[in-house]
């Protein structure tokens, strides 16, 4: 099977998986539920849940448990892009190549499916099924949270919109990048040594992994708003230059970027090469960040 219907049969069935894991309960009579459905059904490429599995593999975790955290940090990232397309944020009317949450129903019904899909995650990763040992469980919930919040992602895009009236040095973006989609990547890529208990053994490799993927991620991400196409992409180009938005590319230049992440991407692919055979789809994933047109 070709990697590109791989990775396209893996979100769809991953989106079954995100519908059926929705807890459900008779108090859920209001528009919020629909409007989760909607915003998960959208799809998208599914690419953290993917490092969840791909790393749970290789360490030898239940699939079971993976699936249940591989869906969490997928629910924290979909809140993070309802939030992110809002009017005061980046202003998007298009995610996924459908209209964006607050565009198909309203700005409350957006702000609120965030905060559910959020508490939605962090309830997925709490729960007894995700793990035997409460240990486990803690350290993911404390995990998640560092990545997600006030010291990962959400500060990472505070800092991002401070970037719209600021000038920052390279060193700066980096950082701001790092915690805007590096944590969830860093989440991602080492949940599973926190799941199969082999944290001494194998975090900090995982750690520096997902550091440069979550890297190269983000600059091919700037790139594509540059390069991209808006139909393949599902959402607007051309933004962040319009904004005045300072990237990696608005200090380095496309040329240069693009060396760089795909440096970040080769001593990826060599810190995961040690697990031989096994690490084959990871590989193929870190190859695909600077191929892919969305
Ligand atoms: C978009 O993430 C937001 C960034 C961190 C750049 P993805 O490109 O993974 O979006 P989906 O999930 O495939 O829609
Ligand atoms: C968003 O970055 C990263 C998030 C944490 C949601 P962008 O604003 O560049 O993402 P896109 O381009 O809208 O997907
Ligand atoms: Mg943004
Ligand atoms: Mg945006
Ligand atoms: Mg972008």
């Amino acid at each position: 099977m070709n990697f590109n219907t791989y990775l396209s049969n893996f979100s769809k069935n991953f989106t079954e998986e995100l519908i059926n894991i929705i807890p459900t309960s008779d108090l859920n009579t209001s528009n919020l539920k629909k409007a989760i459905v909607y915003t998960i059904k959208v799809g998208g490429k599914r690419l953290r849940p993917l490092l969840v599995m791909e790393t749970s593999k290789i360490l030898g975790v239940k699939r079971d448990y993976a699936i249940r955290v591989a869906s969490s940090v997928e629910f924290i990232h979909c809140y993070s892009l309802v939030h992110d397309d809002l009017p005061s944020m980046d202003n998007d009317d298009l995610r996924r190549g459908n209209l964006t949450c607050h565009k198909k129903f309203n700005e409350a019904t957006a702000i609120l499916v965030g905060d559910a899909l959020q508490s939605i995650s962090f309830e997925i990763l709490s729960d007894l099924k995700t793990h035997k040992d409460g240990n486990v469980r803690s350290k993911l919930v404390n995990e998640l949270a560092k990545c997600a919040g006030y010291s990962g992602m959400v500060e990472g895009q505070m800092q991002d919109l401070e970037a719209e009236k600021k000038n920052l040095k390279i060193n700066e973006i980096k950082k701001l990048q790092d915690l805007k989609t590096g944590k969830l990547f860093h989440f991602s890529c080492t949940a599973a040594t926190i799941l199969s208990q082999q944290e001494d053994k194998y975090y900090r490799k995982f750690q520096k992994f997902s550091k440069n993927l979550g890297l190269a991620f983000q600059i091919k991400d700037d790139i594509l708003d540059i390069e991209g196409d808006e139909k393949k992409m599902g959402k607007k180009v051309r933004k962040d230059v319009s904004l005045g938005k300072e990237t990696f590319i608005s200090l380095k230049g496309i040329e240069d970027s693009k060396k760089y992440a795909e440096l970040l991407i080769e001593e990826a692919i060599e810190i995961i090469s040690i697990f031989g055979k096994s690490s084959d789809i990871l590989i193929k994933i870190c190859r695909m960040i600077m191929k892919r047109s969305k």
